[in-house]
């Protein structure tokens, strides 16, 4: 994309360019590599590939400017079984082997705070209340490794718009669940539950903030934070929290998960930025998942993940190592 172009480095190879034309150009050329190679990667091919194929949820291709990068997706068995999710166990294979016993229905999201119009959102009102979008972005965790997933959501700035935000509202905080009767993870205090994060409102009325429902056109695993999670792809993975049960509006900044287990390692911006290193990893490049293992060669990390032209204003003047 013109971004990767412009910034004159880390061009994505050319077998991951894809044809340019519409959506439709996309999706077959997307099942052709994958029958081709013989990879989950998508829906028409993943039906033989793996058990339990979940329900379809297709989106329409979106037009927020940065919502579809070129890169290829990683394989759909990588993604949804390689995974951070706490609730379910601190190894990346523990997700995948205990999330069935979360239950995704029926679920609802509460609204309070700092909004004129507070109130509970059933699943089924969200799945209706903008249209769905498919949206491929990169996910770098501040582990040092990478995806690149096709979501299925809308912007959160839909849903915000809906309650109303008043003038004291400056931040949002993403409460998830935490249900020791789902959640083998709770039992472990390595985090305090549930798991909150937060963004500033402007970041969280970024059309790049993705509400999402599903990927690779099937409803969310369970692993990937069913029914519902947030995605916000310039920002570490932790951003990005699963099975959200309740977004509050605050005028102060709100407590992160992250934060307050270690706050001289996470702070509340987390924007992924190669120039400031984590205390125990560097930022400066990372590991494509699916990319030949740990001899593949290292990609350099992009400043906010790629999404500078479409983020970068936000953070105008500010200290990134200071707001890190
Ligand atoms: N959300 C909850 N509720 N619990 C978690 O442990 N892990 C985060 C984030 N959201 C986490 C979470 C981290 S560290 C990452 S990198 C991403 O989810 C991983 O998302 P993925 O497994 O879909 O790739």
């Amino acid at each position: 994309m013109h971004l990767l172009k412009d910034r004159g480095f880390n061009h994505p190879h050319s077998a991951e360019i894809t044809p340019q034309g519409t959506y439709l150009d996309r999706r077959r050329w997307m099942q052709g590599l994958a029958a081709g190679a013989a990879l989950g990667a998508l829906p028409a091919l993943a039906q033989s590939a793996r058990p339990g194929k979940l329900a379809p949820l297709a989106g329409g291709r979106s037009g927020v400017a940065g919502a579809l990068v070129m890169d290829k997706p990683t394989s759909y068995a990588d993604a949804s079984s390689y995974n951070n999710y706490y609730e379910f166990g601190t190894e990346k294979s523990d997700p995948v082997a205990a999330a069935h016993a979360l239950r995704p229905r029926p679920w609802t999201v509460a609204v309070e705070g700092e909004v004129k119009k507070p109130g509970v959102f059933d699943l089924d009102a969200l799945l209706k209340l903008a249209p769905m979008e498919e949206r491929i972005y990169r996910l770098r965790c501040v582990e040092g490794w990478a995806m690149v997933i096709p979501w299925e959501g809308y912007s959160l700035a839909e849903l915000i718009k809906r309650v109303e935000p008043t003038g004291n509202a400056k931040y949002v905080q993403f409460v998830t669940l935490a249900d020791k009767a789902q959640m083998p993870g709770l039992a472990s205090g390595v985090l305090d539950w549930p798991y909150v994060e937060g963004l500033r409102l402007d970041e969280a009325m970024h059309p790049l903030t993705l509400l999402a429902f599903g990927m690779y056109g099937e409803v969310l695993p369970k692993q990937n934070g069913a029914p519902l999670r947030v995605v916000v792809p310039w920002k570490y993975g932790f951003k990005s929290g699963k099975s959200i049960v309740k977004l509050r509006f605050v005028a102060t900044q709100p407590k992160t998960s992250w934060q307050s287990a270690a706050p001289r390692e996470y702070g509340f911006y987390s924007n992924v930025n190669p120039n400031v290193d984590h205390p125990r990893w560097s930022q400066a490049s990372e590991r494509r998942i699916g990319e030949g293992g740990l001899f593949a060669k290292k990609r350099p990390t992009l400043m906010f993940n790629g999404y500078e032209p479409q983020v970068g204003q936000m953070y105008a003047g500010m200290d990134l190592g200071k707001f890190y």
